[in-house]
């Protein structure tokens, strides 16, 4: 049999400790796929004394991840601390100038600095995995990396935050506000103490700009990322949706189009019947639309412990059977040197259809005021429903709610400025954009 894979581990917290549990309680199984043993003889973490409820046995303790990284006497070096920057990058770094196998669950550290740790890993000849940073246990990387070769991709979506997904689900499922469902997400540990990250979109951000990578041979550009949060989802806009037969989820969108590729995060109006509205609660998906296949569909647990871990310890066995000269190729799918610069598509150029709901004083030519402002704008509306008062009408105030065609961003935000100017308005507008889905 093959000398055993000597696996370093910095970072023991909930991902930590779940892959060197699994590790441990699979050892025999992992042993027999991959034909050799898999061995954990290092790890790093802070506090020495915390019990992390498992036995790391022989495995050599260091204070300092990066030492880990250059000395410790290790095949793979499994970074699990999170971070764009400090303990993560400098680590991930030293152990792929030091000629490791390197494996990650940290897509800030990707988003942000992927395409040069990729090129140190090419140039070195050694793996960099990073499975478990998008959409957690969800196999996405190596689907879209090894089984889609040949396939275009022209469009890739997904839901890609557990947290916003639950928050939506439970929203809609009883008719709760969006306030009582993230403090619900941050008691059962859905939801961080401080959740703008999540629920503001820059995880999903951090997520697609990996998968647009992968998708369109680009370099990664986390930065040009159109965002928008679920903060401001209401209850109106759940029924609203509800009744239109759409339902509504924070998706990652990005997608190939005339004027360069576009890469955007925001609630999203998906049909209901379509297979995405059908991802309920914490689960993740991820859509990927190509010329060969069609549309495909990976759904499953995007976070906790155990799936993540799941990821990452197929990315470890994949480095344990792999022989030199017989690995799965690049890191983001072609050379980080021939990564194409990406090429943004302007937000303001988006096509498609959008949801308005607007709520206007309760008088004579409003209605007539807001068609106006649509056709100027050349929109046409699939439908325009003047609502009877709901619970957060008060009276003198009526819902207006319009489905367009499909229409670019520009043309809306011109209509919908336009209906502001004109003093109809006594609330904020609401704009969501509608995505094709199968
Ligand atoms: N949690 C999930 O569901 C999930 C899902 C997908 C991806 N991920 C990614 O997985 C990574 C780890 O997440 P997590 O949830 O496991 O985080 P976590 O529970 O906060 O664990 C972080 C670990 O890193 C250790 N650490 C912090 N600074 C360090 C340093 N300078 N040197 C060595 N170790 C250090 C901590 O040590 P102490 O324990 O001693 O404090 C802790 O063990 C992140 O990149 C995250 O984005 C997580």
């Amino acid at each position: 049999m093959a000398e055993a894979l000597r696996v370093g581990i910095a970072g023991l917290g909930t991902v930590g400790a779940s892959v060197a549990r699994v590790l441990r309680d699979k050892a025999a199984e992992l042993t027999r796929q991959c034909g050799r043993d898999i061995v954990i003889t290092a790890v790093s973490a802070r506090d020495p004394k915390r019990d992390r409820g498992i036995d790391l046995g022989a495995a050599k303790w260091f204070d300092d991840a990066i030492k880990m990284a250059q000395i410790a006497d290790i095949d793979v070096f499994v970074e699990l601390i999170g971070g764009d920057e400090g303990a993560a990058r400098a680590s991930v770094k030293a152990a792929l100038e030091a000629g490791r196998h390197v494996v990650t669950a940290n897509k800030a550290l990707l988003s942000k600095h992927g395409v040069a740790l990729a090129e140190i890993a090419e140039k070195k000849g050694v793996l960099l995995n990073y499975e478990a940073a998008v959409a957690g246990g969800i196999p996405v990387i190596k689907t879209m990396r090894e089984a889609m070769a040949g396939n275009s991709v022209t469009r890739v979506f997904g839901i890609l935050n557990g947290t916003c997904n639950y928050i939506l689900t439970r929203m809609e499922a009883e008719g709760l506000s969006f306030d009582a469902c993230l403090k619900d997400a941050q008691r059962l540990g859905y939801a961080e103490a401080d959740p703008t990250f999540d629920i503001e979109g820059h995880d999903t951000a951090h997520k697609l700009s990996i998968l647009t990578s992968l998708a369109f041979g680009t370099r990664i550009a986390a930065n040009d990322i159109y965002m928008e949060g679920i903060s401001n989802i209401s209850q109106a806009d759940i029924r609203a949706a509800g009744d239109l037969g759409y339902r509504i989820k924070l998706l990652g969108v990005a997608q190939r189009t005339e004027s360069g590729i576009e890469q955007r995060v925001h609630p999203t109006m998906v049909p209901t019947a379509s297979v995405i509205a059908q991802v309920h609660g914490v689960t993740n998906a991820v859509a990927i639309e190509t010329d060969i296949l069609g549309e495909l569909l990976l759904s499953g647990p995007g976070a906790g412990g155990n799936a993540t871990a799941s990821a990452v310890v197929g990315d470890i066995a994949d480095i344990a059977k792999s022989r030199p000269g017989f690995q799965h190729g690049p890191v983001f799918g072609l050379p980080a040197k021939e990564l194409k610069p990406y090429k943004k598509a302007q937000m303001r150029s988006h096509a498609g259809g959008y949801f308005i709901r607007l709520t206007v004083h309760d008088r004579i030519g409003v209605f007539a005021a807001i068609a106006k402002r649509m056709a100027d704008n050349d929109i046409s509306l699939e439908s325009i429903v003047q609502h009877a008062d709901g619970p957060e009408t008060a009276a003198q105030k009526k819902t207006v709610i319009l489905v367009t065609h499909e229409t670019t961003e520009a043309a809306v935000r011109r209509a919908v400025d336009g209906i502001t100017k004109d003093g109809h308005l006594t609330d904020k507008p609401q704009v969501i954009r509608i995505e094709r889905a199968g």
